[in-house]
C-alpha cells in the first residue's frame, strides 16, 4: 500500500496529466484535492489527445476509482459536459466516479466575478481562466459557499442560493452595471444538473479510509503548481487553492503520516500563462522556438505560454516545500534542436546572489538570472525508453538538474504518448524504501 502525491514543481502545465496516467496502472484509487475545471490535462494515447478538466485522468483506465476530494470546487454544468464528452470516447464513467459531498460549487455569479474582477484590475490583471475559481474559494473562505452536500439538500440549497444571489446582485449591479442573476432561474437549472451528478456524490473520505486500510494503491493528483500556490506561489499572481502537498490533507482528508512518497512533476524548461514575474521568461526568438516545439498553448484557455530556460531555484523550493521524493522530467524532446541549453542557478539581486526563491513582488521582479551554459545533444530523442539510449549530453543535463535540485529521477519523458517514457524504477507505490537504481547526486 502507498500513497502517492504527483505535484508540479512549476507554473502548471509541467505535463502532470501524463506523468498521472503512466503512475495509474499501479494505483487503485486516483484522487483530485484541488483546483476545478480552470486545470488542464492532456493525455495522449496512440493519435488521440484527452484533455481533462475536472475529472482525473485516471478514469481513462479500466478498474480504477477517481474522486475529486472536498478541496475541488465544482461548476456542474463543465462536470456534466466533461463526463458526457468522456463517455462519448467509450470510456465509462459510472460506479469509479465519487465526488467529495463537502466539495463547492462553482455559480454562475462566480464566473462574472472572476471575468469582471479581471477587468476591473486592468494593467494589475492576474490573467485567470475566468471560470470563477477564485471566486468560489472567496465564498468557501467567506463561509457563504455552497458545499454539495447543503445542493443535496433542497431546501437549504435554496435558501442559501437565494441569500447569496440577492447580495451577489447588489455588488454586480450598482458596481458592475451588470442585469444582475435571476435566482429562479439559476436555481431551476441547477436542480436539473443535480439530478445528473447526484449518484457521484458521496463521503470520499470514507473511500479513502477503507481503501487505504484495505492497502490499496492511492494516486493524489495535483492541478496547477508550486508557483501558482496560494501561499507559496508570487502573490497575487497565484490561484485559489493549496496546490502543494499540504493540500492533499486538507483536501482529502488524508493525514501527512499516510503520505509515503511526493513525486515532483518538472518540465526540461519553464512555462507560465496569466501575469506576474518570471525570472528566466525568454521574449526573443528562443523562447518562441520552445513554445513551437512544445506546442505550448494553455489547455484550457488556449492562451499562448511564456516560455523560459530551466529555474533550478524555483525547482529546489518546491522540492523544499513538497518534500519531494523524485522529479518526474517531462518534454526533454523539446531541446532537442539547442546547440546551447541554460539551467539558471541563482538569481542577482541588488549586488547580491539569492539561492531562494523570494516571497517579495519587488525583489523577485528585479531579479537577474544566473545561468550555467550546458552543451545541446542536436539529436532526436523523441520515444527514447531507455535511459542508456539517450545521447550524453542529455544525460549530462538531467544529471545537472538532479544534483542541483538535490533530488533523484523516477521517470523522464521523452514524447507525449505513454510508451515515450523512461521509467528508472519499476514501480513508484511499493517501493517505499527510497532507493534508486539511478544515483547520480554526489552526496
Ligand atoms: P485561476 O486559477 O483561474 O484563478 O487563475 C489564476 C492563475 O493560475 C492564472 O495565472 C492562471 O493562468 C493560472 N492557472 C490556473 N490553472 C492553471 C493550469 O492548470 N495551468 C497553468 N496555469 C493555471
Amino acid at each position: 500500500m502507498s500513497v502517492v502525491v504527483v505535484v508540479g514543481t512549476q507554473w502548471g502545465d509541467e505535463g502532470k496529466g501524463k506523468i498521472i496516467d503512466v503512475l495509474t496502472k499501479d494505483a487503485d484509487v486516483i484522487a483530485r484535492y484541488q483546483g476545478g475545471h480552470n486545470a488542464g490535462h492532456t493525455v495522449m494515447i496512440g493519435e488521440e489527445e484527452f484533455v481533462f478538466h475536472l475529472i482525473p485522468t485516471g478514469i481513462l483506465h479500466r478498474g480504477k476509482i477517481c474522486i475529486l476530494g472536498n478541496g475541488v470546487v465544482i461548476d456542474p454544468c463543465a462536470l456534466i459536459n466533461e463526463i458526457k464528452w468522456i463517455r462519448e470516447k467509450g470510456i465509462e464513467v459510472d460506479n469509479n466516479l465519487f465526488i467529495s459531498d463537502r466539495a463547492h460549487l462553482v455559480l454562475p455569479y462566480h464566473q462574472i466575478y472572476d471575468i469582471k474582477d479581471e477587468k476591473r484590475r486592468g494593467d494589475n490583471k492576474i490573467g485567470t481562466t475566468g471560470r470563477g475559481i477564485g471566486p468560489s474559494y472567496t465564498d468557501k473562505i467567506a463561509r457563504i459557499g455552497i458545499r454539495m452536500a447543503d445542493y443535496m439538500d433542497k431546501d437549504l440549497f435554496y435558501e442559501r442560493l437565494k441569500t447569496n444571489i440577492s447580495e451577489k446582485n447588489l455588488f454586480l449591479v450598482r458596481y458592475y452595471g451588470h442585469e444582475g442573476f435571476k435566482f429562479d432561474e439559476i436555481f431551476d437549472r441547477f436542480m436539473e444538473y443535480r439530478k445528473e451528478i447526484e449518484g457521484y456524490i458521496t463521503d470520499t473520505n470514507i473511500i479513502l479510509k477503507e481503501s487505504i486500510s484495505q492497502g490499496k494503491n492511492i494516486l493524489c493528483e495535483g492541478a496547477q503548481g508550486t508557483m501558482l500556490d496560494i501561499d507559496f506561489g508570487i502573490y497575487p499572481f497565484v490561484t485559489s487553492s493549496n496546490s502543494t502537498v499540504g493540500g492533499v490533507c486538507t483536501g482529502l482528508g488524508i493525514a501527512p503520516g499516510k503520505i509515503d512518497r511526493v513525486i515532483g512533476v518538472v518540465k526540461a524548461y519553464t512555462t507560465r500563462v496569466g501575469e506576474g514575474p518570471f525570472p528566466t521568461e525568454l521574449s526573443d526568438s528562443v523562447g518562441m522556438r520552445l513554445r513551437d516545439q512544445g506546442k505550448e498553448y494553455g489547455a484550457t484557455t488556449g492562451r499562448p505560454r511564456r516560455c523560459g530556460w530551466f529555474d533550478a531555484v524555483v525547482v529546489r523550493y518546491a522540492a523544499w516545500i513538497n518534500g519531494i521524493d523524485r522529479l518526474a522530467l517531462t518534454k526533454l524532446d523539446v531541446l532537442d534542436r539547442c546547440e546551447k541549453i541554460y539551467i539558471c542557478t541563482g538569481y542577482q539581486y541588488n549586488g547580491k546572489i539569492l539561492k531562494e526563491f523570494p516571497s517579495s513582488l519587488n525583489i523577485i521582479k528585479k531579479c537577474q538570472p544566473i545561468y550555467k551554459e550546458m552543451d545541446g545533444w542536436i539529436e532526436d530523442i523523441r520515444g527514447i525508453d531507455s535511459f542508456d539510449d539517450l545521447p550524453e549530453n542529455a544525460k549530462r543535463y538531467i544529471e545537472e538538474i538532479s544534483n542541483i535540485v538535490e533530488t533523484d529521477l523516477s521517470i523522464i519523458s521523452t514524447g507525449q504518448r505513454r510508451e515515450e517514457t523512461i521509467l528508472l524504477e519499476e514501480n513508484s507505490f511499493l517501493n517505499n524504501d527510497h532507493s534508486n537504481q539511478y544515483k547520480w547526486r554526489d552526496t
